[in-house]
């Protein structure tokens, strides 16, 4: 069978091609091996979370503004971030910063359920909106402070922040299974991005993985 149905519309074609070569030549051709990640990219329309008017630069290899001063992340970040978070479709994640909803579809791509946190109740109303048109149905929302909630006793395989505190948050880690990975930026202005993981003997190992720029994670606390 060819990549495209006869049915298919010319704009969602261009869109498919444009999507392959965003993963051949910004994700595959740096480090991004999984091949679960590599299909997820390939399949979410980032199209379809960007504003309007930056949509012929959909599947371009930056960052793109959105509403409310925040961004949607560079397609290189959120494929290397869903990598650390070591996927699977038997595991957990919590997602801190849903924003355009982009992150939050490659997540429930290879994630068996995703929970997803925004501090803005609008950007998470249209990502809500959007996720739904795509027919994604495991994911559960919540709008506030991802440090604070939600309040339940749930643990994680993994937690993705995808804003930055200034301080290395501590208290995420308790939000973590046994071998869970906490993928956070860290830092003001410049940020390192951090792979931290939780022991069997409750100790925390920390990974520096390399420099990032984020929008500030906001604070209720
Ligand atoms: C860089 S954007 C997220 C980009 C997202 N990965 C995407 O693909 O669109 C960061 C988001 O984190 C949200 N945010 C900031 N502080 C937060 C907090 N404490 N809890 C939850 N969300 C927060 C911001 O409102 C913003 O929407």
């Amino acid at each position: 069978m060819g990549l495209f149905s006869r049915s298919d519309k010319p704009a969602e074609r261009r869109y498919s091609k444009e999507r392959m070569s965003m993963v051949n030549s910004q994700i595959k051709r740096r480090d991004i091996t999984n091949q679960d990640v590599l299909d997820a990219m390939l399949k979410v329309p980032r199209h379809e979370f960007v504003s309007k008017k930056f949509i012929s630069s959909a599947y371009d290899d930056s960052p793109l503004p959105l509403e409310y001063n925040q961004t949607i992340s560079q397609p290189y970040i959120v494929a290397s971030m869903s990598e650390f978070a070591n996927p699977g479709l038997d595991k957990t994640v919590l997602e801190i910063g849903t924003g355009s909803g982009y992150q939050t579809a490659v997540l429930a791509e290879i994630f068996c359920r995703v929970v997803t946190v925004e501090y803005i109740p609008e950007l998470s109303i249209k990502a809500q909106e959007i996720l739904a048109k795509l027919g994604y149905d495991t994911i559960e929302y919540h709008i506030g402070d991802g440090l604070i909630i939600p309040a339940t006793n749930e643990t994680f395989d993994s937690i993705v922040v995808t804003a930055a505190p200034s301080k290395f948050p501590e208290s995420l880690m308790r939000r973590l299974k046994t071998g869970g990975r906490l993928i956070v930026p860290v830092g003001v202005n410049t940020q390192t991005l951090y792979l931290a993981q939780k022991n069997s003997d409750g100790t925390v190992s920390k990974q520096a993985k390399y420099s990032v720029r984020f929008v500030p994670l906001q604070h209720d606390s």
